[in-house]
Parts: C-alpha cells; sequence; structure tokens
C-alpha cells in the first residue's frame, strides 16, 4: 500500500501564525506538526509515500525532511497543490503516484497515539473500496460525524450542526484505487471545497466502506485549541515512536 501525506491548503484559520509559515511546519510540542502523520505512515509499515504540500514554504518540506532519512526511509515524493481546493482536490492529485495501488491518506495536521498497523493489514484484505477510522470526541459538530444505524454507518454529515453520533471521522482514509474516478465526479461544496466526506459518502452508496474506531486518542491540531492539545498529549504520553 502506498501512502499519501495531505498538507496543503493555506491555513488561514491559523493567521498571523501562518502568515510566514506553512501550518504543518507549527511546532507541535517538540517536533514540526509534519512529523507526526510521516511517522504514522511509516510505523504502519508503509514506506512509498508521497507529501502533497502547498501555499508558501513548501520548499522547507524538502529542507526539513529530505529524503525521509530520519525516518529510515531511503526516499520522499513530493508534489505541490495551488491554492486551497480541499481535501479531494489535493488527493487528486496523487493519481499519477497511486497508480493502481491502494492507499492510505492522512491529513497533515491529524496525530495520534497509537499505531494504525492493524488498521491498513485489514484493508490490504479487504477487496475492494474504503476504510475509515473513527474516534469518539466531545465536540463532533467540528468534523465529520458518521450517522450509525446499528453496526452500520449510513452516512457522514460533514460539520453537522446537531451531530447523529458522538463520533468524528479522523483524518486517515484506506482507499482502493477507484478513488480518483470518485473524485472527478464531486462538486464544490458550500464551502467552495472537493470534500472527503462527499468521497466517502460515494463509498458508503456503492455498500464498500468498513470503519473501525481508533486505538489510543487523536486530535487535529488546524485550530488553536487543538495545536495546545495537541502539543499537551504528545509531551504527557508521546505520539506514535516519535520521544
Ligand atoms: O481532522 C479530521 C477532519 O478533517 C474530518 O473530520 C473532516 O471530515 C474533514 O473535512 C477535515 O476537516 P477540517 O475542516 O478540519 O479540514 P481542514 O480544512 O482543516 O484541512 C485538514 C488538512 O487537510 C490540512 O491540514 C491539510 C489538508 N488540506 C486541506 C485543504 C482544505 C489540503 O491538503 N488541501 C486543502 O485544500
Amino acid at each position: 500500500m502506498k501512502g499519501i501525506v495531505l498538507a496543503g491548503g493555506l491555513g488561514t484559520r491559523m493567521y498571523p501564525l501562518t502568515k510566514i509559515t506553512n501550518k504543518h511546519l507549527l511546532p507541535v510540542y517538540n517536533r514540526p506538526m509534519i512529523y507526526y502523520p510521516l511517522q504514522t505512515l511509516v510505523s504502519a509499515g508503509i514506506e512509498d509515500i508521497l507529501l502533497v504540500t502547498g501555499g508558501n514554504n513548501a520548499g522547507d518540506f524538502l529542507r526539513l525532511l529530505g529524503n525521509g532519512n530520519e525516518f529510515g526511509l531511503k526516499h520522499i515524493n513530493y508534489t505541490y497543490q495551488e491554492g486551497e481546493g480541499g481535501i479531494a482536490a489535493a488527493l487528486s492529485l496523487a493519481e499519477f503516484f497511486a497508480e493502481k495501488d491502494k492507499i492510505c491518506v492522512i491529513l497533515g495536521d491529524n496525530i495520534i497515539e497509537k499505531t494504525i498497523r492493524k488498521a491498513v493489514e485489514a484493508f490490504e484484505r479487504q477487496k475492494e473500496g474504503a476504510k475509515i477510522m473513527i474516534k469518539e470526541v466531545p465536540d463532533p459538530q467540528r468534523f465529520g460525524v458518521p450517522v450509525l444505524e446499528g453496526d452500520k454507518i449510513v452516512k457522514i454529515e460533514e460539520k453537522p450542526k446537531v451531530p447523529k453520533s458522538k463520533y468524528a471521522v479522523t483524518g486517515i482514509y484506506m482507499y482502493d484505487n477507484t478513488v480518483f474516478d470518485i473524485v472527478k465526479t464531486l462538486k464544490p461544496s458550500g464551502r467552495g471545497e472537493l470534500e472527503i466526506t462527499d468521497v466517502n459518502n460515494a463509498y458508503i452508496e456503492r455498500g464498500q466502506l468498513t470503519w473501525e474506531i481508533l486505538d489510543g486518542w487523536w486530535t487535529d491540531a488546524g485550530t488553536f485549541d487543538s495545536l495546545l492539545r495537541a502539543s499537551q498529549l504528545v509531551a504527557e504520553t508521546g505520539a506514535n515512536k516519535l520521544g
């Protein structure tokens, strides 16, 4: 399976922190944010990785990460997203890289405590479709929220005012290579973006979406509060082998 870290977008929610640097280069405790999602893929056994960057200072990722030797990698692939067309728009840039393989996608601001190796291995065995990881959170209205009927996800709602479950869809997604055909059918949402939630809903309609509850803590780091929380969690317990 190939891995894709999505670290595009302009990070305008975090001005002025992101005025002169990229959100994913901001510190989370003792490492730049981008280290954590990268390590999540590596510790799941994924070594063929594409990093999608964007906005200002994209060249700094290359200076920081180089060929990924610090992560035990021989090479990292890079590509550039113009503007802020949405998570699914950033993902579409990975089509050339994925070729016919399955992919594991992680958002550049998602930080987790434990490994996703088991889920990745389970998806290797899944014939087709997609797998998402969900996590119980106190503030589901900030995220994609799964609507559950029994143990089936029947729909995902993006940032609903009244969430229908207490779970968030985390920014860790596994897809077969038909994902790129799905992305091509998407229309921009109310916020003018191609939404990853629409991609996941397309897999639900096909009856091909599986899910697991993520083990250990999970947080995004894309707001002032969640960035602070991420640093606190990493300082208290460490994350994904980054001590
Ligand atoms: O963190 C999980 C949540 O991420 C999910 O629950 C939501 O369903 C999903 O839509 C997303 O929500 P956010 O509104 O928090 O996403 P945000 O726009 O902050 O983008 C998260 C990351 O995705 C960002 O750190 C880099 C990448 N991204 C985002 C955009 C808009 C890109 O690579 N390109 C983009 O154009």
